[in-house]
């Protein structure tokens, strides 16, 4: 079908070979038809290159915005052309009625007002998860080539309702929709978000409540992190005491990474884990919206929660404690660090690997995907060097430094893999110690790991933390919790997964990680990840050529809306001012900024509170006077205040400075 350009570009031209060849009047009778034509064309049509006003996330592809509108009322028709459409226009009737208050339901048959239709055809344009949405005065129309495409051919759909949609209440409002064609497929097969349920446990309900709101930014891929130092949160039946010790801490309140050490006779009261049955119902929860999960079990390193479990399996056989949360590691900058406490598995005891196995082969069974992602990052090899074991092995292996024994764990990991029919997933580290063809890799620290295993043949998704790390604060640090380090929403929409000389075919896509040290609550979870898991859906679905911040920050805008219509959290950090200083020639220079545009920022160092009769900044740089000073900086939009006052002291300001 040739797009609404083609027919305008069409009408442009007469489409005659030689014009002089054609009488005169002929050719004015032609064009005044073109021009009709033309004219009528652009009467009912404007195509959009960003979705001004429609407000979808992330940006579909191509977007006709049409003249007109359809609307909702409680005899509206909702059907499917084949079974395996049923589940998607279920899940429709079901989201509509509970905001409309109409009892609205699905039916297999052709004459419905909102149907749904997998295509006989396949349409090679959208491939497996894209979808074509039409909306014209007295129908809807989604058509897709597979029941993922029809599911976010939904999702579009109800982000193009009144934000009323998201009510949880039946609520009176007109239900309509404005009139568009949008043709919409990804950019990248694997759009990831992580949750550790770890460091802090979250129920089952919470869970798929995660996979509900990621799912409609268009995510496809649960990277569920299931065991670390702060607990074991997956049932393995044939070693108990996983869950019986591991998925058990002592109970602390307090800044994680602080907290004190656990003394004897305590008791493990905070905690929780998944049995196998919660898992299938998960997994299957996951699949019905297009989801995979991809379970994750830490090994070597980070394994104190099984160590607590099973003493024996490490180098000391040491009693160690699930940490409540206390620092047991010294980290020396550039990437190198001393563990106090021990967490890793030794890798010269065969009772490891009889112990992986066992917790492998249930895990293969549990999770249908063909990977299993198996940590190896930040593994501690300090208590290996010292262990007569792993010297010996080294020997027997010819392995000169310790650190190749990571190599060697992973190779076994990698078989007992192979042999359950299942690929290996690790962190970058897992190229250290060389690694098979089929591994996959994560590549955190930065895109290094990433570009290195690329280059080495390997599938790759990149989790760069500079990009994607939302456990990181993500306002000015003074008012948000701080935690390791910092990360605006806006940095995360500039990400690019595919770095320059890279064969693109081999970035699999990327993902956000949320680590949960700090992350105590479901809510404070969704806190962490929206916006940023907005802006990054754009940066793993939309095309690299429609990126616009600007374009993107009035689409959230509209999204914060449709948040607070279903009461779920998200961060305004991004109506904080941004303050930057540096040090020129001994003095202060300040440089205020805003991430979304059109904010006025006002601000005092005269200890008084700021209002927008205060100083306006321009946005350049300006050189603060020597003294005691205090920064007071406010953002405004139309006159009213909006984000929080940063108060920064003359000490804090020389800080950021880098002094
Ligand atoms: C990681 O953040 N340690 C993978």
């Amino acid at each position: 079908m040739p797009s609404r350009w083609d027919e305008i570009h069409d009408s442009l031209t007469l489409g005659v070979e030689n014009p002089a060849d054609v009488p005169f009047t002929k050719l004015i009778e032609q064009y005044m038809k073109k021009l009709t034509h033309l004219l009528l064309l652009l009467a009912t049509t404007t195509v959009l290159a960003q979705n001004a006003s429609l407000n979808i996330i992330p940006q579909p592809v191509e977007i006709q915005q049409l003249v007109g509108s359809f609307t909702l009322g409680k005899a509206t028709t909702i059907g499917y052309n084949r079974a395996e459409a049923k589940p998607v226009a279920d899940m429709l009737a079901r989201h509509l009625s509970t905001p409309t208050g109409f009892a609205l339901s699905a039916k297999e048959g052709k004459a419905a007002a909102i149907y749904l239709s997998l295509n006989a055809k396949s349409n090679d344009r959208i491939g497996k998860e894209g979808y074509t949405l039409e909306v014209g005065a007295k129908s809807v129309t989604i058509a897709a080539n597979q029941p993922a495409g029809l599911f976010y051919g939904m999702q579009t759909l109800l982000q193009l309702f009144p934000k009323e949609i998201e009510s949880t209440t039946s609520a009176k409002v007109f239900w309509t929709v404005p009139a568009v064609r949008i043709t919409d497929y990804p950019r990248f097969g694997w759009r990831g978000l992580m949750l550790d349920v770890s460091r802090h446990f979250f129920p089952k309900e919470d869970v798929k409540k995660y996979i509900d709101e990621m799912v409609r930014y268009k995510y496809n891929t649960f990277h569920w992190h299931l065991t670390d130092d702060n607990g074991w949160r997956i049932e393995i039946k044939s070693l108990p005491k996983l869950t019986e010790v591991g998925a058990w801490r002592v109970e602390r309140a307090g800044h994680f990474g602080d907290r004190a050490a656990v003394q004897p006779g305590e008791k493990a009261t905070y905690g929780g884990f998944y049995t196998h049955e919660d898992i299938r119902e998960i997994v299957k929860y996951a699949a019905e919206r297009n989801v995979t999960i991809v379970p994750e079990i830490e090994m070597p390193g980070h394994s104190m929660a099984a160590l607590a479990a099973y003493p024996e399996l490490s180098c000391t056989d040491e009693k160690v404690y699930v940490n409540p949360g206390t620092g047991f590691a010294d980290w020396f900058g550039n990437g190198t660090f001393r563990v106090n406490m021990e967490n890793t598995l030794n890798p010269s005891d065969e009772k490891v690997y009889e112990f992986v196995d066992k917790v492998l082969t249930e895990v293969a069974q549990l999770f249908p995907n063909p990977y299993i992602h198996v940590g190896g990052d930040e593994c501690y090899k300090g208590y290996w060097k010292e262990d007569a074991g792993c010297q010996a092995l080294m020997k027997k292996l010819g392995i000169r430094h310790v650190e190749d024994l990571q190599g060697y764990f992973m190779g076994r990991v990698e078989k007992m893999l192979q042999a359950k029919g299942k690929k290996l997933f690790g962190w970058d580290e897992i190229l250290e110690g060389g690694l098979s063809p089929g591994a996959t890799v994560m590549s955190w620290r930065g895109m290094k790991g990433g570009i290195e295993a690329a280059h080495l043949g390997h599938d790759v998704v990149m989790t760069p933390t500079t990009y994607v790390y939302i456990d990181y604060c993500q306002g000015d640090p003074t008012i948000d919790p701080p935690i390791y380090a910092f990360l605006r929403c806006q940095k995360s929409y500039s990400f690019e997964p595919v770095p320059e000389g890279v064969d693109a075919k081999l970035i699999l896509g990327g993902q956000a990680n949320l680590w949960t040290e700090q992350i105590p609550t479901l809510r404070y979870a969704e806190y962490m990840t929206y916006p940023r898991a907005w802006a990054l859906s754009e940066v793993f679905w939309s095309q690299k050529k429609d990126k616009n911040w600007d374009n993107f920050a009035k689409r959230m805008e509209a999204h914060f809306q449709r948040s607070d219509v279903a009461g779920k959290n998200y961060s305004k950090a991004v109506y904080d001012p941004i303050v930057r200083t540096k040090m020129e020639n001994g003095k202060l220079v300040l440089t205020l900024a805003s991430e979304v545009p059109g904010l006025d920022i006002y601000y005092t160092i005269d200890d008084t509170m700021p209002d927008n009769y205060s100083t306006k900044s321009s946005g350049n740089p300006v050189t603060l006077p020597d003294g005691p000073i205090t920064l007071r900086v406010q953002a405004y939009r139309n006159g009213q205040p909006i984000g929080h006052l940063i108060t920064l002291k003359r000490r804090q300001l020389e800080d950021r400075a880098g002094n």
